[in-house]
């Protein structure tokens, strides 16, 4: 159940923050709910030990809040450019380390962020490690709000199975993210371990795509969360 779950997000959260984060460190802060454990955690670890010079650089509008909420001190990448380590979860994740993000709609910032830091760890529950992209979840992609039609359409030339327009819950009309545009979650059925890098480069290659889901070799480690409390890192 969901109290299960969240235990195996937070068993894999903590402990990330606790191998990886230390007084002076410039930290990423991705989005979504596992995130939320490892700001919980870093905050913690800062009020326990006195760390007075950890700086944090968030991905959306909710990992603001998180560093905030969890009294750390906040940056973004133009006031600090270079990041020791970033933390974030994923919605799907492979035997090799590639991911797929942007679930919550923040892809985008997060491998912005990511590709900034010396090292990405990811924090995810057992369920996301599917074996192989694409066996859960469609490709997130954002793109501008005038190209959509055409951005759809170029998609399914790039071999997308399906393509659809991700629209809001709680407002007629299509999700907006932080940045302004518009998601498209396109399916490519499941992608090799071997297929990523170039699925990747080929879909932010079509004009009017900003940026998608696909993290292909970004991620040095990813701590994976069992319901009993336990994990496993994976390298
Ligand atoms: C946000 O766009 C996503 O990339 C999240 O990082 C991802 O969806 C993981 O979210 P959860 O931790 O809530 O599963």
């Amino acid at each position: 159940g969901n109290e299960g779950v969240n235990a195996a997000k937070r068993a894999a959260a903590y402990a990330a923050v606790e191998a990886h984060a230390g007084e002076g460190m410039r930290v990423g802060v991705g989005s979504g709910s596992t995130v939320v454990f490892a700001a919980e955690r870093l905050g913690q670890l800062a009020k326990e030990h006195g760390w007075t010079s950890v700086v944090c650089v968030p991905t959306s509008f909710q990992s603001q809040q998180l560093i905030v909420e969890a009294g750390l001190v906040l940056s973004d990448l133009n006031q600090t450019p270079e990041l020791d380590v970033a933390f974030d979860g994923a919605d799907e994740i492979d035997g090799e380390l590639n991911a797929i993000k942007g679930g919550g709609a923040a892809h985008t910032q997060e491998k912005l962020v990511a590709a900034n830091a010396k090292t990405l760890i990811l924090l995810v529950d057992e369920s996301k490690d599917t074996g192989a992209l694409g066996t859960k979840w469609a490709v997130p992609i954002e793109v501008l709000p005038g190209a959509w039609v055409v951005a759809k359409a170029a998609l399914v030339k790039a071999g997308a199975t399906s393509v659809v327009l991700r629209m809001a819950k709680a407002k007629a009309g299509p999700v907006v993210t932080d940045n302004g545009n518009f998601v498209l979650d396109a399916a490519f059925g499941v992608i090799a371990a071997a297929d990523v890098a170039g699925l990747e480069a080929k879909i932010n290659n079509i004009p009017g795509v900003v940026d998608n889901g696909l993290f292909a070799g970004l991620a040095s480690e990813v701590f994976i969360g069992r319901s009993d409390g336990s994990f496993e890192v994976r390298r």
